[in-house]
């Protein structure tokens, strides 16, 4: 494991070798994780960063065969209205958190961009402290929008985006999705994004039907290729009524590990970013989110939806309940790390990138 090690410092993007680590278990997942840990302190501190999450509106345009509020499934739709989501970003400011994320499913129309950009340009300016006198950092995922309408959006105030490609194999893109929707084009949007001058964000998800290590290596070698500047990635959980509600996967205790090993493995490969541990590894473990920090991700997510609208974004089945703030912050500092309040907790990647 050791000699591993060494040879990705040497040869950080050898799919053979990065296959390898991804499909470690036991004593050695131990090492792997280790090692990421400490790869994270060297290059972006012990903190973890919160960023109070928002989910806007499950509506949505497309509709992926995995997602539990793609179009064609039958559920009650919501959109926050634009006074809650202000008083969640307020509560946001208030808990300390620096920084706010507004989620939700795809809407191409320039109506919702208007929406969006009204909010986030009144985010901006009715959170401003003594503490932040920019107010709350922004960061949008809010899928496929055109150049135009994401230069709207970093012009009212948002300064990072987080657009998943969910896999970068071709084939497996195309048996995730209808038609429409093509890798290519979210690999553009990535470029477009990072052009206007975003943070860029990534991410897939882990266990998918018919997906391999080595597609996963891949997708750890695409991250290092884009260089991208966050992660958000976690393990495939099924969602009924859905095309992939009921397919064959992996169990649940090798999709964590290989969720896990993910974050570890990206970590060790693109050094210097921000990395999510994201709700959907709490699914598959009571701790998962902790792992997940401990395997070297280094940003969580609160969810500060309200609570009668969170109930209805369900993106899988087993959607964990949300943790009180006091018990998240006590967990993460029995673990060695500390919290970082009041601060945009930005990716470093992206100012050594820029610099
Ligand atoms: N399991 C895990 N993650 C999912 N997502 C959507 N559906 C699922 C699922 N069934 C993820 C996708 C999407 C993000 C909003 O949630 O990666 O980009």
């Amino acid at each position: 494991m050791k000699q591993l090690l060494a040879q990705l410092d040497e040869t950080p993007t050898d799919i053979e070798l990065l296959t390898t680590l991804l499909d470690v278990r036991g004593a050695d997942a131990e090492i792997l994780r280790d090692a990421a840990t400490e790869c994270m302190h060297a290059h972006v501190g012990d903190n973890v960063y919160f960023r109070g999450l928002v989910e806007v509106t499950n509506r949505c345009h497309l509709n992926c065969y995995y997602c539990g509020i793609r179009r064609d499934r039958d559920i009650p739709r919501y959109t926050v209205q634009a006074d809650d989501i202000l008083a969640a970003a307020r509560l946001c400011s208030r808990l300390g958190f620096g920084s706010l994320v507004l989620q939700s499913g795809e809407i191409r129309s320039d109506s919702y961009v208007n929406f969006i950009c009204d909010i986030v340009a009144r985010i901006k300016r009715e959170t401003r402290t003594v503490q932040q006198p920019n107010g709350l950092g922004i960061t949008l995922s809010l899928g496929v929008f055109s150049r135009t309408q994401y230069q709207r959006m970093f012009d009212a105030g948002a300064h990072r985006y987080l657009l998943r490609i969910e896999t970068s194999d071709d084939s497996l893109f195309a048996r995730l999705h209808p038609p429409a929707q093509s890798l290519a084009e979210r690999f553009e949007a990535l470029n477009t994004l990072r052009e206007i001058g975003f943070q860029v964000g990534t991410g897939v998800m882990i266990g998918l039907p018919g997906q391999t290590t080595r597609m996963l290596a891949q997708d750890v070698f695409t991250f290092k290729r884009l260089d991208v500047d966050m992660i958000g990635m976690g393990p495939f959980l099924p969602s009924s009524d859905t095309p992939m509600g009921h397919a064959q996967i992996l169990s649940s205790a090798q999709r964590l590990q290989l969720g896990l090993n993910m974050i570890a493995v990206t970590r060790l490969v693109c050094k210097d970013i921000n990395i999510a541990s994201t709700t959907a590894l709490e699914g598959l473990h009571p701790h998962g989110r902790l792992l997940g920090l401990q395997y070297g991700a280094n940003v969580a997510m609160p969810n500060l939806t309200p609570a009668e609208n969170r109930v209805n974004y369900k993106l899988y089945d087993d959607k964990p309940t949300a943790q009180s703030v006091d018990g998240a912050v006590a967990a993460i500092e029995s673990i060695g790390r500390r919290v970082a309040k009041n601060v945009f907790g930005d990716s470093k990647h992206f100012f050594n990138r820029c610099s």
